[in-house]
């Protein structure tokens, strides 16, 4: 019975008249919508508790590789010499590729390309904590993702995805992110499935989560196949949702249920 009425909920939130929410869409961080314990907790370094993998994630790029190379080798003593506002401003095009890259795109094409490794597997345990660190590194700056240009398809792509309707439900990202907006959902209240947070700290499962994880979550939420981490799908669709945040800035780690 409880499976049958939530499937009805769902439909209604389907099929539901579309607001104009879309128009005059202003960007609010997903931290706007925590517990002020909450959020205090994700402001203050010590209690915060993804600082671990920010921890773990420094120490990978302090570490030497088997050949003795270092991501300081290049990019200084805790990451000195990083463009921290490049960071803010991925997924970014790559010509050589001819496809938008994201940050863990980039940390491999270091990691194999200039430092000579074997790859590393799309939102490994290794990956993601570097992810973090550098996004940590650029906490504060603002997201700037293009959407003009070449990235221009890629955009489109994701933003036809994002408002794709999925699985026996049919339900679309823009169903519970824009339109059902402020809605409360299973005790967590909708809000605008922004990026700037990730890597995330969820308190449900106690771990870091990446953002092609949270996004397989939310498809498995109402019931349709998820894509995997990496592929083309969630990339033009991290350029999107990215972009739709375009003026935030970067909370990462974020605290989320
Ligand atoms: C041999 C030098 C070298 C090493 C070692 C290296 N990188 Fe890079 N990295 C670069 C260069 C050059 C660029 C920027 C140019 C570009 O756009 O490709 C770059 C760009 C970046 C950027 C984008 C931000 C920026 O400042 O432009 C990140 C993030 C990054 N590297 C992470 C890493 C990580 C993590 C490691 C270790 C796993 C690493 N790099 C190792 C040379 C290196
Ligand atoms: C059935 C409703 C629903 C649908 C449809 C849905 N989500 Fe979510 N989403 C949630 C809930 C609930 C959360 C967790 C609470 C929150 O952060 O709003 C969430 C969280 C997120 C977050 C994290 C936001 C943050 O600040 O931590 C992102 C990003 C996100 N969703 C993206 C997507 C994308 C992309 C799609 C489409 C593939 C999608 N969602 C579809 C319900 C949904």
């Amino acid at each position: 019975m409880k499976e049958l009425s939530q499937g009805v909920f769902w439909l209604l939130l389907a099929w539901s008249a579309a607001s104009p929410a879309e128009q005059n869409f202003t960007p609010v961080s997903g931290s706007a919508f925590l517990s002020g314990q909450m959020r205090e907790m994700q402001e203050d370094d010590f209690a915060n508790p993804g600082m671990d993998v920010v921890d773990y994630g420094r120490s990978l790029f302090h570490k030497a590789d088997e050949e003795g190379h270092r991501c300081t080798d290049c990019h200084g003593e805790d990451g000195r010499k990083l463009n921290l506002q490049h960071i803010a401003a991925y997924p970014v095009y790559d010509p050589g590729q001819e496809r938008p890259i994201t940050l863990q795109d980039q940390v491999n094409i270091c990691w194999e390309e200039r430092m000579d490794n074997f790859p590393l597997v799309y939102d490994c345990r290794e990956m993601v904590g570097l992810e973090t660190y550098l996004k940590y590194l650029a906490r504060g700056q603002t997201i700037a993702v293009k959407t003009d240009g070449p990235v221009r398809p890629f955009y489109e792509a994701g933003k036809k995805l994002y408002h794709q309707r999925f699985g026996q439900l049919e339900m679309s990202c823009y169903h519970c992110h824009d339109q059902h907006r402020g809605a409360w959902l299973r005790g967590q209240q909708l809000n605008q499935g922004q990026s700037n947070g990730f890597p995330v700290y969820r308190l449900s499962t106690s771990r870091v989560t990446s953002l092609h994880r949270r996004f397989s979550e939310c498809l498995a939420s109402f019931r349709a196949e998820p894509f995997l981490p990496g592929s083309d799908e969630y990339i033009n669709l991290e350029v999107y949702v990215t972009s739709r945040g375009n003026g935030l800035k970067i909370e990462t780690p974020a605290i989320r249920d």
